[in-house]
């Protein structure tokens, strides 16, 4: 099959109006902070059981078509022996990775970062490619402050996320492109709509220039909202700010924009998605999740770390995960949290 064949096909089986994707790629340093918050050592065999667990969740395709997973997990197997990302087609869950190698600051830019990982990158997906991995996510991080980002940050950011994305295409698997605008800080929403259009406009311009078929890509940025420390704003007001930016940068072609939760709790991580998608009427793209924490919180709360626990952690993951499709649809009510 042709690599096109190939983007044609993985975007056709995760696309629709009522699912998304789990992202359960936590790096090694980043699972052991979960792990630590439950009191639950970070060692290899804990990792493969509760990512194994994710994965069998009866019914999970339901709601979820994508999950996302770190290089280590395309190794590991349930206790049948299954590898985890057959687990997940046998589940009708498409597997990706996460293969980007982690951020560091960028020279020349105080206080922005950069992502690593492009180089070798077209070796490291064809063997990711035969390990059963369909898609790909890249993420760049971007800080805001008075003076952050940078004209450098933006630019520099955006062509990294777009040389990946046209390698991703190249080797036929599904480019995720996730520009993570963070919500630490004490800036106003207006301030994070001003930094999110002009990191978009900046992903958009390098994509073009790099010759990425949109039609071929999903999206995954952060909503607008205010600091952490700036209090919190209404699901209303999210959704309005979040679709005018939206509106002014993000083609038509793109066929999917999957939310990252960035550190919003889970209920309104879901109520914000609901709202969006109360007020878009007729957007050209699909508005869903790509959520990690605020899918998996609840998750690690029930599960401790005991098998005993397991079957109510798959209850878990599966109650948000089906309040999350019904709020693809806006039909999402806070009495049904109980
Ligand atoms: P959160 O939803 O926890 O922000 O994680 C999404 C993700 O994949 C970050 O790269």
């Amino acid at each position: 099959m042709s690599a096109h064949q190939d983007l044609q096909d993985t975007i056709h089986t995760m696309v629709d109006n009522r699912r998304g994707i789990l992202a359960a790629d936590e790096s090694n340093p980043t699972i052991a902070n979960r792990f630590a918050s439950i009191d639950v050592e970070s060692n290899e065999e804990n990792r493969r059981a509760y990512r194994s667990l994710l994965l069998s969740t009866e019914s999970l395709s339901d709601y979820i078509s994508g999950v996302i997973l770190f290089e280590e997990t395309l190794t590991q197997s349930d206790q049948h022996g299954v590898l985890l990302p057959q687990l997940a087609s046998n589940n009708s869950i498409v597997p990706g990775i996460k293969v980007d190698k982690g951020k560091g600051p960028l020279a020349g830019s105080p206080g922005d970062m950069i992502t690593f990982g492009l180089d070798g990158l077209d070796k490291r997906l064809q063997g990711y490619k035969e390990q059963g991995a369909r898609f790909a996510k890249w993420r760049e991080v971007y800080p805001i402050t008075n003076s952050n980002p940078r004209q450098l940050g933006l630019t520099a950011n955006a062509e990294t996320l777009a040389r990946y994305a046209a390698v991703c295409q190249q080797q036929g698997i599904v480019p995720i492109v996730e520009p993570e605008v963070l919500m630490d800080g004490d800036h106003s929403m207006t301030r994070c709509a001003e930094v999110i259009e002009q990191v978009l406009q900046e992903v958009f311009y390098a994509l073009y220039r790099h010759k990425v078929c949109l039609e071929l890509m999903i999206l995954k940025p952060s909503m607008v909202t205010p600091g952490k420390s700036s209090g919190k704003a209404t699901p209303e007001q999210v959704a309005e700010n979040t679709l005018k930016v939206f509106k002014r940068c993000i083609p038509a072609a793109v066929p999917s924009i999957n939310f990252l939760s960035g550190g919003q709790s889970p209920q309104e991580a879901t109520e914000n998605l609901n709202a969006i998608n109360q007020m878009a009427n007729n957007s050209p793209w699909q508005l869903s999740i790509s959520y990690g924490r605020a899918l998996q919180q609840p998750v690690l709360a029930a599960w401790l770390g005991k098998a005993e626990n397991e079957l109510s952690a798959q209850q878990a993951l599966l109650k948000r995960a089906k309040l999350n499709s019904l709020s693809r649809q806006g039909k999402y009510r806070s009495e049904m949290e109980n």
